[in-house]
């Protein structure tokens, strides 16, 4: 199983954007875009004119994008034509996951699906076969640098167990090179990484660091 790190700029310096991916994109997989409407979580980080000047910024990256907002079915097109690889939205926010799946299928990218702390990821049952990716939220969305919640480490296990090996299984919250240990260990193999990067000093011996603990 392919094991990849996808650095959320969420917790960056958005002032030195540019500067700050320049350095972490040769280290890392994907590029993590956290988009926040203010309504379906309480913050708003950024929407398609960013990502779209990251997508021309970085033409040859990985660009994850993970929608936090309440009507994913007003803007997955969007995100799809600014140049994202991945675009995983909300089974909270919509009654259609179905429909979703299959339009970012047909698309041509990745068709991501996420589930807060909360959500049971049986309920992805009947529509596991238009799953590329699951994201599974490890803290409440809307904000980084909180805290890895343990209990989801059974779910990433029930997870992997209902999807089987060929499905990307994405944590997202608190993972740093204490925790991603385990989060690999339950079956995840995405592992979106924040404030661990972004809030340090040497982003290089972070991913590091990252790397040891996953070997
Ligand atoms: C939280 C976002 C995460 C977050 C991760 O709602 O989805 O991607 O930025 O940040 P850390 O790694 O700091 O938890
Ligand atoms: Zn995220």
């Amino acid at each position: 199983m392919n094991r990849k790190i996808s650095a959320s700029i969420l917790n960056a310096d958005f002032l030195h954007l540019g500067d700050a991916l320049a350095e972490v994109v040769p280290l890392v997989d994907e590029i993590h875009l956290d988009v926040m409407d203010g309504v379906f979580v309480d913050n708003i980080s950024f929407g398609v004119p960013v990502a779209a000047g990251l997508r021309s910024a970085f033409p040859d990256s990985v660009i994850d994008t993970h929608l936090m907002i309440s009507t994913p079915h007003r803007y997955w097109q969007e995100f799809v034509d600014m140049g994202s690889s991945i675009v995983t939205f909300h089974y909270e926010a919509t009654d259609h996951s179905y429909a979703l799946l299959k339009q970012l299928r047909a698309a041509g990218v990745d068709a991501g699906i996420s589930l807060t702390p909360a959500t049971d990821a049986r309920l992805l049952e009947p529509v596991k076969e238009f799953i590329d990716r699951l994201l599974i939220m490890t803290v409440e969305p809307g904000f980084g640098g909180q805290s890895f919640e343990p209990a989801m480490l059974r779910k990433i296990e029930r997870a992997r167990e209902l999807l089987g090996p060929e499905v990307d299984i994405e944590v997202d919250g608190g993972i740093n090179d204490r925790t991603i240990a385990d989060v690999q260990s339950a079956g995840a193999n995405v592992f979106v990484v924040g404030s661990f990067i972004f809030g340090a000093e040497d982003r290089a011996e972070q991913v590091a660091r990252l790397r040891d603990a996953l070997r």
